[in-house]
């Protein structure tokens, strides 16, 4: 496994595609390195941040805000229901707007894919983006949260053996997830109603029913049913996909003895994952909300470092 102590520099983070093997490990370490106590030591005396969510969030929305406070970065509050998106003005030209009166990073949530590509194309615009959620598309900062974490318990990814299981079809942090897994060396496995499993994750790994998957993983990623992506064309009810597709009490404990079981959260209890799962010691759910926040310090770091 590569041990990268060296600083990492980005101009922007949109996707985990286009970060090196380097770049990641860099970031996982200087996430650890925060994570013990690390402060940072700014080129600039102040930095401005801002958060754009014009989706739903509390854990990257908030972790971001405690990064950004950690690091000594002034955050710049944004709501959409009181701005001036509210009388027609586009992502671009709010984006546009921060950068103008000085905002250096800022953190955006949207609903369309590949929001940032007009961003970054843009001669005008000069802050850095960090992509926290586009569409269907990528989640980087919950991937490298994930990675740390996996990282932390293991040490290694090669050939770990990782489940992706649930709704991969909607998913970002599967997609994200599957790519980096798989280039960091672990073995990558699906499970979920079988219609999910696409052609697109085919060439990231197979396909196995979840009861023969338990017992052969490390790690279990249940993933969210994104109710709010489906139209209402659900054909099972809750308590059939609980039984069918989710991690089990009974289920959990056929897992290894030293497998570990993730969720990105939200998590809708008793539907992937047994509610008494949630905080069970085999879960690292909470240690990923907590790891976001260290994670987060080391992408805005390595973001307003590649800025100045
Ligand atoms: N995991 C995640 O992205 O959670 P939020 O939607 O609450 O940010």
């Amino acid at each position: 496994m590569i041990i990268q102590s060296e600083r990492i520099s980005l101009k922007h983070l949109l996707s985990v595609e286009a970060l090196s093997d380097l770049e990641v490990m860099g970031l996982i370490h200087r996430g650890q390195e925060f994570k013990k106590g690390a402060k940072w030591n700014p080129e600039k005396e102040q930095y401005f941040a801002t958060n754009l969510f014009f989706e739903n969030s509390t854990r990257t929305h908030k972790s971001f805000e405690v990064a950004e406070r950690k690091l000594g970065i002034e955050t710049i509050e944004f709501e959409e229901s009181k701005s001036s998106v509210q009388k027609g003005e586009t992502l671009y030209d709010t984006v546009l707007t921060m950068s103008a009166i000085g905002v250096d990073v800022a953190v955006i949530r949207h609903g369309d894919e590949h929001y940032y590509d007009e961003l970054i194309e843009s001669r005008t615009i000069q802050c850095g983006i960090i992509n926290g959620g586009d569409g269907s598309g990528q989640h980087p900062t919950q991937c490298l949260l994930d990675l740390m974490t996996i990282y932390e318990e293991f040490g290694t990814f090669e050939n770990l053996k990782v489940a992706i299981v649930g709704d991969i079809t909607h998913s970002r942090v599967a997609k994200s997830n599957m790519q980096m897994l798989k280039r960091l060396g672990a073995k990558v496995f699906f499970s979920g109603p079988y219609e999910w499993y696409t052609e697109e994750f085919e060439v990231y790994g197979h396909y196995l029913p979840l009861d023969e998957l338990v017992e052969e993983v490390d790690v279990m990623m249940m993933l969210r049913v994104q109710h709010e992506r489906h139209d209402g064309e659900e054909s099972f009810s809750k308590e059939e996909y609980h039984q069918k597709f989710g991690l089990t009490e009974e289920r959990a404990e056929r897992m290894k003895k030293h497998a570990i079981i993730m969720h990105p959260a939200p998590v809708n209890r008793d539907v992937e994952l047994a509610d008494s799962l949630v905080e069970a010691m085999q879960s690292r759910i909470i240690t990923q909300m907590s790891n976001g926040v260290y994670m987060r310090m080391a992408i805005l770091e390595a973001v307003l470092t590649g800025r100045s």
